[in-house]
């Protein structure tokens, strides 16, 4: 079969080389990709947001399956459309990804259906939000309505700090439409847990649960980045954990979106925090998660394509999901300066050889001339799998170690926490 897969980081670099594995995979295309993933499948220069030249590609190649991860195609209807010109999908269509599209529309589901999660308010004049967070305890989370490049969400101190990013978001326009309503809600604690679901709005299937890393710098400080790291299996998500929040969150969810008649047929990723008063909800994705695929697709023992197909045309049940219990990390190698002003182009150094258990994923390089240079905040992610969490986090730090580019910057703290609970 003739796979396109839209995208161009980590995560899809990721999916490619599952999918390689799928018995059924001839050939991948990929759009736009990047220079590492260059050396895996066919990176076609299409932008994951241009619509038109997606389908246009799609029906000339006599692509047989798409797979769409990032959320901007999907919000904007990038399945809807394809469908439309016979190219079946993995990914939600556009009344599906609001989940992630809205946090407005997602809170409200919540609420709605008694879903766990945050108490919130949601405003849409700049000046109703201040009058409201002139009497609110601190801290106090504000966030904007829309996609935002993982960077909507303010965790405000104080009055001055919530001010602030109300401003920014709904004056100033930083997030340009994506801040015309915010969605400000009560400060949870506890540690966060990623689950990423199969899901075709009859079951939902969980992948193997992981863990993100989202500051910048060791010990949490700083500010939020994309992702800078993951660990899978997250111990933190034991089986008293997971068998709650399949009953009181995943397929409540699923019923849900059933119940709106927006069914989602894709990869459900749950952010959770498991809070004193127990797991809630804290952010919704219509997509895998970007370092969680990292850590969470190597683990995978099915055929990836065989499940992708199964979701996309509502046969999950039939389908084994199977995970290996092994355990993955993830370290990500930043661009020195990231997540605010880098500099790229530096060559990137990689090992002549890897062992089996031991995965680059290139997240931002060009490949020029046969050698990688960096073209992005986050360059690459160094992974391995191993018996035990300790084991993977010692592969992959060693990994990092031989990977070599100018001003690269990684955490040295990557599942610091899951092994303190381990222990
Ligand atoms: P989000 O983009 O919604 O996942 O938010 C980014 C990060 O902000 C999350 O991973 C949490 O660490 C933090 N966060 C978001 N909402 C809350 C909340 N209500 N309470 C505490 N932390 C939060
Ligand atoms: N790692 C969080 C996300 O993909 O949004």
């Amino acid at each position: 079969m003739k796979i396109m897969v839209v995208g161009g980081g980590g995560r899809e670099h990721t999916i490619v080389c599952k999918l390689k594995e799928s018995k059924n995979v001839d050939e991948i295309y990929v759009l736009p990709g990047n220079g590492g993933i260059a050396a895996d499948a066919v990176c076609v220069n299409i932008g994951a947001k241009d619509l038109d030249k997606i389908c246009d590609f799609a029906v000339e190649k006599g692509i047989d399956f798409a797979v769409i991860a990032p959320d901007d195609p999907l919000v904007l209807g990038a399945v809807d459309r394809l469908n439309a010109v016979g190219v079946p999908c993995f990914g939600p269509n556009a009344a599906a990804a609001i989940i992630e599209g809205s946090k407005v529309f997602s809170k409200n589901l919540m609420k709605k259906y008694g879903i766990p999660t945050a108490a919130y308010e949601t405003f849409t004049s700049s000046d109703e939000a201040i009058a409201y967070l002139k009497n609110s305890p601190y801290p106090i989370v504000i966030k904007a309505d829309g996609l935002a490049l993982g960077k909507g969400v303010t965790i405000a101190e104080d009055f001055a700090q919530a001010e602030a990013a109300v401003r920014s978001a709904m004056e100033d326009k930083v997030f340009g439409e994506s801040g015309n309503a915010l969605v400000i809600e009560e400060f949870m604690t506890g540690p966060e847990v990623s689950v990423l679901c199969f899901t075709d709005g009859n079951v939902v299937k969980p992948m193997v649960s992981s863990m993100d890393h989202k500051r910048i710098g060791d010990g949490d400080m700083g500010p939020n980045t994309g992702g800078m790291g993951t660990i899978a299996p997250n111990p933190f998500y034991t089986e008293d954990v997971a068998e709650r929040c399949m009953k009181e969150i995943f397929l409540p969810t699923m019923h849900a979106m059933n119940a709106e008649g927006r069914v989602f047929r894709g990869c459900l990723y749950f952010g959770l925090m498991l809070t004193p008063n127990g797991p809630k909800v804290v952010e919704y994705n219509c997509r895998f998660g970007d370092p969680e695929t990292q850590v969470v697709l190597p683990l995978l023992e099915s055929d990836l394509l065989e499940v992708m197909q199964a979701t996309a045309a509502g046969t999950l049940a039939d389908t084994e999901v199977k995970f290996s219990d092994k355990a993955a990390a993830c370290i990500v190698m930043a661009s020195g300066g990231y997540p605010t002003s880098y500099k790229s182009g530096f060559e990137i150094t990689l090992p002549e050889t890897l062992a089996e258990n031991e995965r680059i994923f290139i997240a931002g390089a060009k490949a020029e001339d046969g050698k990688l240079y960096t073209s992005g905040g986050r360059v690459l992610g160094a992974v391995a799998v191993e018996q035990t969490l300790p084991e993977a986090l010692k592969k992959a730090y060693a990994l990092a170690e031989r990977i070599h580019f100018e001003n690269a910057v990684y955490r040295k703290d990557i599942g610091a926490r899951a092994l303190a609970k381990e222990k």
